[in-house]
């Protein structure tokens, strides 16, 4: 049966493209949407890709994946630093989750170093741009084979 993938970006994400290119370059969240639906379509995963600048939106996605998703890739933005609520989410549904970001979080501002997903994820992935969404695709394929 196709596994099913629910793709998760946090807040300011929308704005890829314009947002700080020099830090999170130019591609836009829909070049990136883009890239996720070739990359699911040669691992033979169906792909639901989503952004939301509201922490309880993606909660309740989260929650929702229970019965939907079989797998999650998040890139949770400043989320990452923050969220406990999506920590307990993720920890709650105990589905295989890949976190994803696109700068080396660990290179920048110390309020970057540490994300509330990691210990939730079974890989995280940063610094590789926007080819880190199609590795964690593949880590998630690999994972739910
Ligand atoms: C990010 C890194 C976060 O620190 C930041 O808040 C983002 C994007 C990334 O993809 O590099 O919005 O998750």
């Amino acid at each position: 049966m196709t596994k099913r993938v629910l793709v998760l970006n946090g807040p300011n994400l929308n704005l890829l493209g314009t947002r700080e290119p020099g830090t999170y370059g130019a591609e836009t969240l829909k070049d990136i949407e883009a890239l996720c639906h070739a990359a699911a379509e040669d691992l033979g995963l169906s792909l639901d890709f989503r952004q939301s600048n509201y922490e309880g939106e993606l909660v309740t996605w989260i929650q929702d994946a229970r019965k939907t998703a079989d797998g999650i890739l998040i890139n949770p933005a400043a989320y990452s630093h923050t969220s406990v609520a999506i920590h307990d989410a993720l920890r709650a549904v105990s589905l295989p989750v890949a976190e994803v970001h696109l700068t080396n979080i660990h290179q920048r501002e110390a309020f970057r170093h540490h994300s509330y997903v990691s210990s939730v994820a079974f890989g995280v992935i940063c610094g590789f741009g926007t080819l880190g969404y199609r590795l964690a695709l593949m880590a998630l394929a690999d994972k739910l084979k």
